[in-house]
């Protein structure tokens, strides 16, 4: 893995030492960079027992963030390196879940390419299959590069993120009954009326009178995870609890109430939540390397998971214990 250390804020992250920073009823955080980490004896014991490793890894921007992200391709072979650590982490039947954003290059207004080839650099190096693809559409983000978008006007908001699911196996555990989705009106009048008009659709699929109509409790969602307030565009069985902005989850309150600033990349709970539910059983183990504010944490212990969560900032680290109630801080 690579030797570059990324230094932010007076200090190199990769030269925190490892070791626990606090736990909760449920899960770990371990303080210190994941590459000396995920190899550490402290870890040993999760070797084969993770369900779900669910991250969103400092993204490949041309603009260094303070938690300091690798810039354009370098961020390719950095994230590969961590794919095979990740799976050996795994259950036979577990799956690794990547959120990884949009950059663009530096000056022009075309879009880097870096994110994509770390995905196929992340998947080629462990051999992992990709099970689907899921975007995760915001249209709150900001209408930036503002050179592009808002001045010159050549280029139309960027406002999804793209979130990949691997696994070394094609059938992961999962089970899409545990993320049904409300029925559009639609579609619970046409389960009333008990038919519909069968035959050959212009796709060329032959659909019967009573193809799909069974009710089962909920419509299977879409791979585009959507904010609920896009009801206007959109079925609403294609829409989750993603809210546009997260700023009243209860970590940003507590950090605006203490005057801190919060992690500057937390990702909305609703992404999360999706993805534990779907992929995990209550008890079962979640990791996440790059844990930032420790959205995954927090929302494995809400859903009654075991969790383990890395970072490699220790003010970030501190900060997250913002979302428990309950923690007990390593001596
Ligand atoms: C995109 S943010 C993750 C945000 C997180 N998903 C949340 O909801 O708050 C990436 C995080 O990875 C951390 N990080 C960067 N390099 C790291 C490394 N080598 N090991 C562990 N954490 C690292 C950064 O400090 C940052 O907090």
């Amino acid at each position: 893995m690579g030797e570059k250390v990324i230094r932010h804020a007076g200090h190199a992250i990769g030269s925190t030492k490892p070791r626990l920073a606090y736990q909760t009823e449920k899960g770990k955080l371990f303080l210190g960079p994941a590459e000396k980490l995920l190899p550490h004896r402290l870890l040993k014991p999760m070797r084969k027992q993770v369900q779900l490793v669910f991250t969103s890894p400092p993204f490949p921007l041309q603009r260094q963030k303070k938690y300091g992200n690798r810039i354009g391709d370098a961020f390719a072979d950095w994230l590969a390196g961590f794919a095979q650590p990740l799976t050996d982490m795994l259950t036979p039947d577990g799956s690794i879940v990547l959120e990884i954003g949009n950059g663009w290059n530096p000056g022009t207004p075309t879009v880097s390419t870096a994110g994509i080839k770390a995905l196929l650099a992340f998947q080629e190096a462990a051999g992992l299959h990709l099970c689907q693809e899921f975007i995760c559409f915001n249209p709150a983000r900001l209408p930036t590069p503002a050179e592009w978008v808002t001045v010159r006007r050549t280029r139309v908001k960027d406002s999804f993120t793209r979130v990949w699911w691997l696994s070394p196996v094609p059938h992961p555990k999962a089970d899409n009954r545990r993320v049904l989705t409300e029925y559009s009106a639609a579609m619970r009048k046409l389960l009333k009326k008990g038919s519909y008009t069968g035959g050959q659709r212009p796709s060329e699929h032959r659909i019967g009178e009573k193809s799909f109509l069974t009710d089962n409790g909920g419509a299977i969602p879409a791979n585009v995870l959507v904010p609920p307030n896009s009801e206007q565009v959109v079925e609403p069985e294609a829409i989750l609890p993603i809210p546009n902005t997260i700023n009243n989850s209860p970590y940003h309150r507590r950090c605006r109430e203490q005057g801190v600033a919060r992690h500057p990349a937390a990702m909305p709970e609703a992404l999360v939540r999706f993805f534990v539910q779907f992929l995990t059983d209550p008890g079962d183990w979640v990791l996440d390397p790059f844990a930032g504010s420790n959205t995954t944490g927090a929302v494995a212990e809400e859903l009654g998971r075991k969790w383990i969560s890395l970072e490699a900032d220790t003010e970030y680290a501190e900060l997250s214990q913002m979302r428990f109630e309950h923690v007990t801080k390593a001596a």
